[in-house]
């Protein structure tokens, strides 16, 4: 309390001392542009940012890692600006600096919560060790649209796990005290609805009601805002007509106003200066102002507030009581970081020896990676091989790739450092043979489209042959690394290329299948379904891939990960998502007339929070108790009946039966993971209060509702124990 009282203090001297031209310029954000470390730039766009940085024109520089660089340009400005004010360092550390953590949407699939916390703490041990002090991460867009490439980086479809992650994931990076040098201040974005770009077509509309929004979209951002979060990132979208970065009633009515959230909105890249084409600003000066009245309070490299603001202020367009309020924003997190105390706080040269790298950061990415993997299907207990017991052959061109599983978003990290598949099951010791089959992806980088072979069949032979003399077929397939994440929009989800006409030629000499899925979204795998026994969705896995694919295919690790978004069959199904609401015809009649495809099923592939386990668990006993309405108790008996110790994901759902707004058919409202030796059992109790049982209105008010409610403990969205009980 007496250090907050003594940084606004700080503040509010420093804003007396600084000129509108100052001010404005803790407002403008550059992408770095030039070798810090080689002279000075002569011309050109570099040396207009390399003369507004010595001028006090920057607030904040994104791009810049390293210690040199970031101390070379710290040392600008604390020594050759007026008032010293010391710069912030952003950068996209999305899954990890240099060890790299499996994408985002994988560590959901954990649904372990302290594991990706961990997982963050250590992005942001290494990523502070070059200089950064701040993340742009958590992304905690929820999307029901696996077609958009992002999905890789959030945690799925579901707003009470997105909003758990959120919470876990900006503790991870912030630490219990943001000055220390190993932690980084977190950024959770877009704010608000990217993750619902019409048609998954990036950058695309957003289009929603009011329920969705309030009750599905912004909570996961209220719950990182609760858990301190410093900074927000507006988005590039627009949602119902408004450009997000110019929207008021978001930034500055919901975020600041009702959440008191105290830290600084940064905008998307350009997305000030994007409000031109969509038709809302009328040009960059007029972007400016609509920008900052919407409570945009920096602006990431469209030049629009260090070019225009002071003019807008002069001509009585903006109040510069806005400036002021952004530019407080912007340096109380600096305070908190420490940069006024030490401008080189986090650049300590030892430490970048040190950490990147560090084989501890290693075993705790190995560790989240096999929380990650989720067991899809294991017809006749295929999975785990035998180690030594079987002639086993590995086909696919991902199993031999040690660059795909870094996945996208890992713009610090190193081109083919992680371990693929078959480096993986060397390492563990197991003999094999390899086919690559068809060469289907050509490389790729984070700029670029990947290029995929639909045509040259050349391998799926000598792969065929290879598989007709094996007793078993390891198939490692899915997308390359490069086809999710921004820009990475698809039409179609099936195995890309020719990777099904290799599998089905496979499975025409061998059915004793386990297919190894490598992806960074859901895939449409219907004719895979049904065909092959094993399926096992790795996702991309990061640096430790292929170790953790081998300890699981062996049994060294238990497969427990549960699936947080829905597998269509059809991309035709999508949007597609277990929390839907209720037609008012939603079972099937004898006529036409009822909520259904003609030509394909309501139903989904996987169904959200499925996954298996080599053990088998058996829920009994449901019991509720709703004595005390304010903490309604929901509990069941899980045993473990299967050969193994496992762990399960017991997870809880509600459907508020009648209420104003009408509720989804089923919300989850709590999950535990437990461990059970094999034959024991254990009761879980949830425990059910106004918080799981209330719903926004359409008036933003968070509502309770007397009635009845039906209740669901299970092993997914679609399997459990059902019960009712009424709130009175
Ligand atoms: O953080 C990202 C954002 O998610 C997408 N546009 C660019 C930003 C900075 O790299």
């Amino acid at each position: 309390m007496a250090q907050e009282k003594s940084i606004e203090k700080n503040i509010d001297s420093l804003l007396q001392q600084m000129t509108l031209e100052e001010k404005v310029g803790q407002m403008n954000q550059y992408n770095g542009f030039w070798d810090v470390t080689g002279p000075a730039p002569k011309g050109g766009n570099a040396e207009i940012k390399y003369e507004h940085l010595k001028k006090g024109l920057v607030g904040s520089m994104l791009n810049v890692v390293g210690t040199e660089e970031v101390r070379k340009l710290q040392k600008l400005v604390v020594e050759e600006t007026r008032l010293g004010i010391p710069l912030i360092f952003g950068y996209d550390v999305i899954h990890g600096y240099k060890t790299l953590a499996p994408i985002p949407l994988a560590e959901a699939a954990s649904w372990d919560m302290e594991a990706i916390e961990n997982s963050a703490k250590i992005a942001a041990q290494e990523a502070s060790a070059v200089g950064l002090n701040w993340t742009f991460a958590p992304m905690v867009d929820i999307s029901r649209d696996p077609r958009w490439g992002r999905v890789m980086e959030g945690g799925g479809e579901d707003t009470f796990l997105g909003a758990k992650i959120a919470e876990a994931r900006v503790k991870g990076f912030q630490g219990d005290d943001l000055s220390k040098p190993n932690t980084l201040a977190a950024c959770a974005k877009h704010f608000a609805a990217y993750g619902f770009a019409e048609a998954g077509k990036e950058y695309n509309t957003a289009d929603i009601g009011t329920s969705t929004l309030y009750n599905t979209v912004l909570p996961p951002f209220n719950a990182a805002v609760d858990a301190d979060v410093k900074t927000i990132m507006n988005g590039f979208n627009i949602l119902n007509g408004i450009p997000v970065t110019g929207n008021k009633m978001l930034q500055r009515d919901i975020l600041k106003e009702k959440w008191g959230f105290d830290g600084f909105v940064i905008s998307d890249w350009s997305s000030v200066g994007e409000m031109v084409p969509h038709g809302f600003a009328e040009d960059l000066k007029h972007a400016a102002e609509l920008g900052v009245k919407a409570g945009s309070d920096m602006d990431m490299e469209s030049s629009a507030y260090v070019l225009h603001l002071v003019e807008n202020v002069k001509e009585g367009k903006v109040d510069e009581s806005l400036i002021d309020d952004a530019v407080r924003r912007i340096l109380r997190v600096k305070y908190e970081l420490g940069l006024f105390d030490d401008p080189y706080r986090y650049c300590d040269e030892e430490r970048e020896k040190e950490e990147l790298y560090h084989k501890k950061h290693q075993a705790a990415v190995l560790d989240m990676a096999l929380k990650s993997i989720v067991l899809l299907k294991n017809d006749n207990d295929l999975l785990p091989l035998k180690k030594g017991q079987q002639k086993i052959a590995v086909i696919g061109q991902l199993a031999d790739d040690n660059n795909s599983s870094l996945g996208s978003w890992r713009l610090g990290s190193d081109d083919n450092t992680g371990v693929s598949v078959l480096e993986g099951l060397k390492n563990h010791s197991i003999n094999f043979s390899y086919s690559q089959g068809p060469k289907v992806f050509e490389d790729a980088n984070f700029l670029n489209e990947v290029k995929v072979n639909h045509t040259n069949t050349s391998g799926i032979e000598e792969a065929v042959a290879l598989a007709k003399k094996s007793d078993v077929v390891l198939m490692v397939l899915g997308e390359h690394g490069f086809q999710s994440g921004e820009g990475r929009s698809r039409t179609k989800l099936d195995l890309p290329g020719l990777q099904l006409d290799l599998l089905k030629a496979v499975h025409e000499v061998n059915k004793n299948i386990v297919l190894i899925l490598m992806n960074g979204r859901p895939l449409t795998i219907n004719w895979e379904a049904e065909n092959i026994p094993a399926i096992l969705e790795t996702w991309q896995l990061g640096s430790q891939a292929g170790n953790a694919i081998a300890k699981v295919l062996f049994g060294d690790h238990n497969p427990s990960g549960k699936l947080p978004m829905t597998f269509p069959r059809s991309v035709g199904q999508i949007p597609i998502y277990y929390n839907h609401f209720s037609t008012g015809r939603p079972d099937p009649e004898s006529t036409v007339f009822w909520t259904h495809y003609g030509d394909e099923k309501n139903e989904p592939l996987f169904h959200f929070g499925h996954g298996l386990s080599y053990t088998e668990f058996k829920y009994s006993n449901l019991k509720i108790d709703a004595t005390d309405e304010k903490a309604i108790k929901v509990s069941a008996t899980i045993q473990n009946i299967g050969g193994v110790t496992g762990k399960e994901v017991v997870q809880l759902y509600i459907h508020d039966k009648v209420a104003s707004v009408a509720r989804p058919v089923k919300e989850l409202k709590g999950f535990q993971k437990i461990s059970l030796d094999q034959g024991a059992s254990q009761e879980v109790t949830f425990v059910l209060t106004d918080k799981e049982l209330g719903f926004y209105n359409h008036d933003y008010e968070f509502v309770v509702e007397p009635g009845t409610f039906e209740v669901m403990i299970g092993t997914s969205s679609q399997e459990g124990l059902t019960g009712t009980f009424v709130l009175k």
